[in-house]
């Protein structure tokens, strides 16, 4: 069993160094894509406070579909037109959203999320994904938690191998 201890008495940026390398550990000698995706997604659910739901949505045409992920059932089609993920996917840069009810267009999966951090997973050049967390609390995500998610998407994209997935949709 993989056992995720991290003190959370650290400063933001050393609890999410700490978490970089126990997530490197995590997916040491495994490259494959739903694997990588699914367990990032419960990695960081373990082990970040107040999330209600951590996961993916992957890029295909126009639309993102639901990924690995964990938290409630969640929306399975989101047209890039539309919510944080689409905004995330159109413009692809991170949406950091600290009240979820002023983001216009926000797609309500999970009645509870009242904040929200959606990083575009970029893969030579192209986006292939986002990654979403949803918190319960407003305000959740201040720039140190969006650089720390970022690193550990980043650590994720290095893990995998995503050759069959580019440019097959
Ligand atoms: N709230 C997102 C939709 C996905 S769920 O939060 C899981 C959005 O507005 O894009």
């Amino acid at each position: 069993m993989f056992e995720i201890s991290v003190d959370t008495s650290l400063s933001k940026v050393d609890f999410y160094k700490e978490l970089d390398a126990q997530l490197t550990g995590l997916l040491y000698d495994e490259r494959d894509l739903i694997c990588n995706a699914a367990q990032l997604s419960a990695f960081i659910m373990q082990s970040v406070p107040d999330l209600n739901w951590s996961g993916f949505y992957f890029a295909r045409g126009e639309a993102l579909i639901l990924g690995p992920y964990v938290g409630k059932v969640a929306c399975t089609r989101i047209p890039f037109s539309k919510g944080v993920c689409g905004a995330a996917a159109t413009t692809r840069t991170v949406q950091r959203v600290e009240d979820v009810h002023r983001f216009p267009g926000h797609i309500a999966c999970d009645g509870d999320t009242e904040s929200e951090l959606v990083i575009p997973v970029m893969v030579a050049n192209t986006l292939l994904a986002v990654f979403d967390l949803d918190s319960p609390i407003k305000g959740r995500f201040t720039l140190e938690d969006q650089q720390g998610i970022a690193q550990l998407v980043a650590t994720f994209i290095n893990a995998t191998d995503f050759g069959w997935s580019l440019g097959s949709h």
